[in-house]
């Protein structure tokens, strides 16, 4: 169930260049289940941006009731965000959206393939499919190697292979490129990331079972400004639509035009 609770700042740190990682506390976590769904967050109660910003969710600890977020502060809102101290409160309202679908059997294998800030959420996802017993491979992307985050986190889950599009950590170029070197065997491939590389996925594995997580601007969050629609791929009328934030932002490939 959708709940809005001030969550309180148990920690907040930036892990790579210009990228944050912030831990709150609250009730609101009991609902979490799903990896993949995200929050929305009011940065501030009075001035300027009053919108909220979706951020996904990197890792739930239900024990706890302590969830981490990664993002990157590179707008005003996050600017904002990233000069928060533990001990502060930020208002939460979530979980929001349909998230990756784990049930899997075990010893399958998984690729999970993230770009950029679309890596976080593949956190939470690789855990509990490992907790299911799946084998999985990471391929991350990121534009250069301060960038770079939680390598340590994934490599202890599965094998992991990083791109720089700079060459200045692992394999120089996309994540295309070390899944052309790499050739992995797998049963389900799950993605989260920019468009470009959505698309060079669902292009390359034509045929396997999948699921992209889109990143779409967004307003209200829970389905009712139509702000975040995007296309169904089998559609010739181009009139049917589904909606990011509250139908995705998880879908199967395939299932929408990217
Ligand atoms: Fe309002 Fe999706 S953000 S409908």
């Amino acid at each position: 169930m959708i709940q809005q609770e001030k969550m309180k700042i148990s920690s907040h740190r930036e892990i790579a260049s210009q990228i944050f990682e912030l831990s709150l506390e609250g009730e609101l976590v009991n609902e979490m289940k799903q990896p993949g769904q995200f929050v929305h967050l009011r940065i501030s109660e009075s001035i300027e941006p009053l919108l909220r910003r979706p951020i996904s969710i990197a890792e739930i600890e239900h024990r706890h009731k302590r969830f981490t977020m990664i993002y990157r502060a590179d707008g005003k809102g996050t600017r904002m965000l990233s000069h928060k101290k533990a001990g502060e409160t930020i208002d939460v309202l979530g979980p929001l959206g349909n998230g990756f679908p784990i049930e899997r059997k075990k010893g399958e294998k998984a690729l999970l393939v993230g770009g950029g800030i679309g890596v976080p959420p593949l956190y939470e996802l690789s855990k509990q499919l490992v907790k299911q017993g799946v084998e999985v491979f990471h391929v991350l992307g990121h534009e250069t190697a301060s960038k770079v985050f939680y390598m340590d986190e994934f490599s202890s889950l599965g094998k992991t292979y990083v791109a720089t599009v700079d060459g200045s950590l692992g394999t120089k170029g996309f994540v295309t490129d070390v899944l052309d070197q790499e050739d992995l065997s797998f049963d389900c491939l799950y993605s989260c990331g920019p468009m470009p590389m959505l698309k060079a996925l669902e292009n390359k594995y034509p045929a396997i079972e999948g699921y992209i997580s889109l990143e779409k601007r967004m307003g209200c969050g829970i389905g009712a400004c139509f702000a975040c629609v995007c296309h169904l791929a089998d559609d010739p009328s181009g009139t049917k639509y589904r909606k990011v934030c509250s139908d995705g932002p998880v879908f199967k490939i395939g299932e929408v035009m990217i």
